[in-house]
């Protein structure tokens, strides 16, 4: 798709055959008393007259199309922005979204946009824009043009791809427009890159695969060290080469590393993804029916990954470590069984009384890894943890589990900001009521909680006895959000990449330079 930014000075310039303008309900009431005159034909004034004609009110997310042949172009489409006072960013976005999959679903190859302007009586256009609206809009319009398409052949593909070719965006600031636009672009990309990571099926990224492709972002900048399960049994990674063991496919723990303000004294940001590329439970197997969506299963990360070559790309001034920590979950003679203990590089000791919990188990490593070799300022880990998260919260929010009031309020801040939501849920201490559920009646501490109940905390809080006591530490469980079974904010169903933005707004807001 062809972007480019013009600045027209009246509308009679506009040479375009379907004109898209937004418009708040403030502008459609100055218009409809009638202050377009010369863009007018015999008497026909196109704003104007299909404002009355299809009694468009500028109301969020309404949209009109009119098909005449009124004024200089075959097809105006107005689309509402809703009260300005209510308009918000996220909110520009989401029309911005909207507006792409109307113009594609009408098969419109090419269009020029104008953003709640006003018209002179001469036809001279009147900039009342919001460069953070303007530019939202863009970034939501820009973000549905994903789609993953390449396993699909013949017609069938050519019916999936994107019918828009050409879109103008009309400002009268084209330098700043130009630089949100492209600073929001490698947002874009690195979202996109996530998702399809995620949309990858397992015969494709596997743990061997999905380092591969890590070890592309060295053309960025990042480091990028891969270790193999030889290292991580010098390491004593006895609890993620469990869950590995079972699988012909070897385990690899990736870390990432972005030194974008090399001089800085402080210690760097770690972030850690829950890796499986397809988890089928194991041995305490899944039915069919929950295991179709497990390739999604390595999201946490997938996110990760998006996320450091995101700081890569935009010479975030930080220093970040991103873990993946990669393994398969399958049955096999060599899996791991119910009641086995193992040994995790913390030294603790884990019952395994689920095989199908095994996210957390090669969580403890990683994590531990992270907080002991790196000592973080802080540790976040994300995962597609528990089906417990998604009872409890749905696709609305990811569950927030951390020790740090601070960190709770950065996180949740920065995930308004950009639409990924976070819900605060229970976390007890060590010893506290919801931890004393995984004590283990054989080994240090056991894999679930001895009973159903609460099962997304009960997973943080054996995640909690691994970060070596870190006083600043949060768990992202993104079960529900990471993938979607229909479409979301900003996003079309499967894959979402929930992570990759609001990691990368937490960042900007409080840890970089
Ligand atoms: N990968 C799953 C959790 C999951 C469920 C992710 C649905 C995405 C969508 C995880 O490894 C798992 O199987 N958890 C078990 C834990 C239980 C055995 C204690 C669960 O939630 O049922
Ligand atoms: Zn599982
Ligand atoms: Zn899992």
């Amino acid at each position: 798709m062809k972007i480019s930014f013009e600045s027209f000075k009246n509308i009679k310039d506009i040479k375009t055959s379907n004109l898209v303008i937004f418009f708040s309900e403030e502008k459609v009431k100055e218009f409809a008393k009638g202050i377009e005159t010369s863009n007018c034909k015999n008497g026909e004034c196109p704003i104007k007259q299909s404002i009355k004609e299809f009694d468009f009110k500028g109301k969020y997310l309404e949209i009109s199309l009119v098909g005449s042949k009124l004024g200089n172009f075959n097809k105006l489409i107005l689309i509402g922005l809703g009260k300005e006072k209510d308009l918000d960013k996220t909110k520009a976005e989401a029309i911005g979204f909207k507006a792409f999959k109307y113009l594609n679903s009408n098969k419109l190859k090419e269009a020029n946009f104008l953003f709640n302007i006003m018209l002179e009586k001469n036809g001279d256009i009147k900039f009342d824009t919001d460069l953070e609206l303007y530019s939202g809009m863009i970034f939501g319009f820009s973000m549905a043009q994903y789609n993953f398409n390449k396993y699909f052949t013949g017609e069938k593909l050519k019916a999936k791809e994107n019918k828009i070719e050409e879109i103008t965006f009309i400002t009268n600031d084209i330098k700043q427009l130009k630089t949100a636009y492209n600073e929001n672009e490698i947002i874009k990309e690195n979202v996109f890159f996530c998702r399809d990571l995620i949309n990858e099926p397992a015969n494709i990224i596997y743990p061997a695969s999905c380092a591969e492709t890590c070890k592309e972002m060295e053309k960025f900048g990042v480091e990028v060290e891969i270790l193999k399960e030889k290292d991580l049994k010098k390491l004593g990674m006895g609890s993620m080469l469990a869950v590995g063991q079972g699988s012909d496919q070897e385990s690899h723990l990736v870390v990432l590393k972005w030194y974008g303000n090399p001089k800085s004294k402080e210690a760097p940001l770690a972030f850690i993804g829950k890796g499986v590329t397809f988890d089928s439970g194991g041995l305490s197997l899944k039915p069919s029916n929950a295991m179709d969506t497990m390739k999604c299963d390595m999201s946490g990360s997938a996110v990760v990954a998006g996320l450091i070559r995101l700081l890569a790309m935009r010479k975030a001034k930080v220093n970040a470590i991103g873990i993946l920590s990669l393994v398969e979950n399958v049955p096999s003679g060599k899996s791991m069984k119910v009641g086995d203990i193992v040994k995790s590089m913390s030294g603790q000791t884990i019952e395994i009384m689920n095989t199908d919990a095994e996210g957390r188990m090669i969580l403890a490593d990683a994590i531990y890894y992270a907080v002991s070799k790196f000592n973080p300022q802080i540790v976040i880990d994300l995962a597609t943890l528990t089906g417990a998260i998604c009872v409890a919260l749905g696709d609305k929010y990811a569950g927030l589990f951390t020790n740090n009031d601070d960190l709770s309020n950065e996180l949740i801040n920065a995930g308004s900001k950009v639409g990924e939501e976070l819900w605060r849920m229970p976390l007890s201490e060590i010893g506290g009521f919801y931890d004393r559920q995984i004590d283990s009646d054989f080994a240090d501490v056991r894999n679930t909680g001895r009973t159903k109940d609460a099962g997304a905390i009960t997973a943080a809080q054996f995640l909690q006895r691994f970060t070596n006591n870190h006083s600043k530490w949060a768990h992202l469980d993104i079960a529900a959000t990471a993938y979607l079974e229909q479409e979301g904010f900003l996003t079309q169903k499967y894959g979402s990449g929930y992570g990759v933005r609001l990691l990368n707004q937490l960042i900007k807001d409080n840890y970089e330079k």
